[in-house]
């Protein structure tokens, strides 16, 4: 307690003048009515300092607002709250133990004895082959010297480059999703490449290790070196000493058409691609042909008499595109665990909205497909993030619990 002096007004002149602490200078003003008098009394510190320790009460509520403000600014928090965001770390080599162990049990299905042919099979695949890891085929040591500086799958750019391109995307929305033991499933997965680099990133930005991956791809000869890569990689990748990653079922297989693959498996189901219709209204012929009929519904229907035709047209030709995209993603929501990630990156925009591409789906599809085909997701999960390739962009979203 601290003893201090206690203002109170009152009138002085009921206080004999000799005791009034005024008294000597000014007895004349001690008649006034108005005039202080003081007291001692004992006050607590609490009370002494109830002005400052508000105010620092007010400045930490204050400080913590701004903080909380910043964090959301400087993550880039856009996302709904379903999502959690891990840093992106480029020194972060350690793996990281914290995560805790999953199981690592293996999923097991047999791959389809035949696969009918694909809608948007146009030239048996050839775009991709052409590109060739066909060097790299039964040549473990020359694969391993040399697959980083090479171009696969269409990406046009090296393994390193595409890897790096995608390593903050992976980071911020693989990494939080995943644990040591984990599953992961891609839907197209070309040569294995894009799941060799998503398990590095893991591993060197997360500190994952001992996840399965599994697949599927239309190409027999693509799938055949997915198997042989991804088996030659994971033997030789280092882990620290901890357990290796694997390599699950990968099938010759139509996104469309996952029927060998149990329901409600993966940890995480995501496609590198969605390969869109390339021929949606079927004109046939060669591919200049097709998208020389497109590029005519598409563009400036106003210089053609037949106006309203061009439009229908081009109405039916993105719904034959919607149900497509719609097919190939009910197939991975349907094999993802419940309450799961899946995540489709690169997407295309419409070939009206953008005819140098193959042409894709609007960023609204999403959301309204969500109705439209009573896919099995969580609207709220539902986020679109924009690509590593121009005017593509990434769609994620969670299977309901
Ligand atoms: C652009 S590549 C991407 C490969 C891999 N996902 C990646 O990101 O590196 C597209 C792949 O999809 C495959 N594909 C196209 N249509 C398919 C379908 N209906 N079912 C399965 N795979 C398909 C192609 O053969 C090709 O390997």
């Amino acid at each position: 307690m601290i003893e201090e002096e206690e203002e109170f007004e009152g009138l002085v002149s009921s206080i004999p003048a000799s005791s009034s602490s005024f008294s000597s200078s000014s007895s004349s003003s001690s008649s006034l009515p108005t005039r202080r008098h003081r007291k001692k009394r004992n006050v607590s510190w609490q009370e002494r300092y109830r002005f400052q320790i508000g105010l620092a009460a007010l400045l930490v509520t204050a400080t913590m607002v701004v903080f909380a403000y910043l964090e959301t600014v400087f993550t880039g928090d856009e996302a709904p709250s379903l999502w959690n965001y891990s840093t992106y770390n480029t020194n972060n080599t350690q793996l990281n133990t914290s995560h805790p162990y999953n199981g690592g049990m293996m999923i097991d299905y047999d791959c389809p004895v035949r696969v009918a042919a694909d809608k948007n099979d146009f030239d048996g695949g050839k775009e991709y082959l052409e590109e060739g890891a066909q060097p790299f085929f039964n040549n473990k040591t020359y694969f391993l010297d040399h697959f980083r500086n090479h171009s696969f799958d269409g990406w046009g750019r090296t393994y390193d480059e595409f890897k790096a391109s995608m390593r903050e995307f992976k980071t911020k929305y693989f990494v939080p999703n995943l644990q040591n033991g984990d599953s992961i499933y891609e839907s197209a997965c070309g040569i294995g490449l894009n799941l060799y680099l998503t398990l590095e990133i893991l591993q060197e930005e997360g500190g994952i290790s001992d996840v399965t991956v599994y697949g599927n791809e239309y190409l027999q000869e693509s799938v055949d070196k997915a198997n042989m890569f991804l088996e030659t990689l994971l033997d030789a990748q280092e882990t620290n000493g901890h357990p290796k990653n694997k390599k699950g079922r990968l099938c010759h297989g139509d996104s469309t058409n996952l029927s060998h693959v149990p329901a409600n498996s993966f940890d995480l189901v995501f496609t590198g691609y969605i390969s869109p219709l390339w021929d949606p209204l079927e004109f046939g012929g060669t591919e200049d042909n097709y998208y020389g009929k497109m590029t005519k519904i598409c563009r400036d229907p106003q210089k053609n008499e037949n106006l309203w035709e061009y439009q229908k047209l081009a109405e039916i030709m993105q719904e034959e595109q919607e149900d497509w995209y719609s097919i190939w993603t009910t197939e991975m929501i349907r094999i993802a665990k419940p309450g799961k990630a899946i995540i489709i990156e690169e997407i295309s925009l419409p070939y009206c909205d953008n005819m140098e591409d193959w042409g894709g789906v609007r960023r609204d599809f999403w959301k309204e497909g969500t109705e439209r085909y009573g896919w099995d997701i969580d609207p709220e999960s539902l986020m679109v993030i924009e690509g590593t390739q121009k005017m593509r962009y990434n769609v994620l979203m969670k299977k309901t619990i």
